[in-house]
């Protein structure tokens, strides 16, 4: 096993890992520490990884296996891989709100791997969010409210024919591809268990639940603003300023994050990939 070098970022999640040259391995076996420091910290940082997409893809495999990105074009000839651009002349962004990846699936990725290909001089950090202490943190009252109810997740906001992203598409050059399958639903869990550490996590997010399942969507948007305001609390949060050739790897199961649009006039250019992952499972 490659044990990597760890150095926490913050008190609630996320470290730099150094040691390992993602470009040499080639062995799940390798990235044991890699996946220990997930399990530990949520999200990890590994700077200096001048990686190509078949490193990228490689590594993605290794993780547990590449998994689509629905709604966005992926690149030519690499249909698990997608760019994550920012053009100096556009206005938006991608994912500039709370999120965790792709949860309208019914087998939301694992795991998310982001590598700096082009990052601005200032600005453009992304910002994440632990959702074990989110949930930890909450009153005995509303824990127990919370684990054993559904919420109902769904891309139609985001991707839907007449969705958000489609409205704006003129403001960024993300391969965006709005489409009416975009509304189907998907049931999870509000509280999850973590498949690897066996922890009580919120599985809630702002872009992609739309309500609780048998509660009204009045009564469901006055929960969820509540759990989503206290979710991103500062005191949960990670922030990384990125870096040419910085890869992120995150847990999805765990965490929520938002990238942020501060660098007007700027050029951001990143490659994504997902790792596959199961049905989240109720916490109880
Ligand atoms: C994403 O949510 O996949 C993108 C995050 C980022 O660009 O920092």
């Amino acid at each position: 096993m490659t044990r990597p070098d760890i150095h926490p970022v913050a008190g609630a999640l996320g470290a730099v890992l150094t040691g390992i040259d993602l470009t040499k391995v080639t062995e799940a076996e390798q990235l044991e520490g890699l996946k220990k420091a997930l399990a530990e910290y949520l999200v990890v940082f590994l700077p200096e990884q001048d990686m190509d997409l078949d490193d990228l893809e490689r590594v993605t495999d290794l993780l547990g296996g590449r998994d689509v990105t629905p709604f966005v074009t992926p690149l030519e000839g690499r249909p698990y891989v997608i760019r994550v651009i920012k053009e100096p002349a556009d206005q938006l962004n991608f994912a500039n709100a709370w999120h965790t990846d792709l949860s309208y699936l019914a087998e939301p990725p694992s795991y998310t791997l982001l590598h700096a290909w082009e990052v601005p001089d200032h600005g453009g950090d992304t910002v994440w969010s632990n959702q074990y202490l989110a949930f930890e943190t909450l009153s005995s009252g509303l824990k127990k409210t919370l684990v054993g109810m559904t919420a109902v997740h769904s891309a139609g906001m985001a991707y839907g024919t007449g969705g958000v992203l489609d409205k704006v598409k003129g403001l960024s050059s993300m391969a965006i591809e709005p489409s009416a399958e975009a509304y189907k639903q998907h049931p999870h869990p509000a509280v999850i268990e973590h498949p690897v550490t066996g922890r009580a996590a919120l599985y809630l997010n702002p872009v992609y639940t739309t309500q609780f399942e048998g509660w009204n969507p009045l009564e469901s948007r006055a929960l969820l603003d509540h759990v989503y305001r206290h979710s991103i609390n500062e005191n949960f949060t990670c922030r990384l300023r990125w870096e040419r050739h910085t890869l992120a790897v995150w847990d999805n199961r765990c965490t929520l994050h938002n990238a942020l649009n501060d660098y007007s006039g700027a050029r951001r250019e990143m490659f994504r990939t997902s790792v596959k992952g199961a049905a989240p499972k109720p916490f109880s």
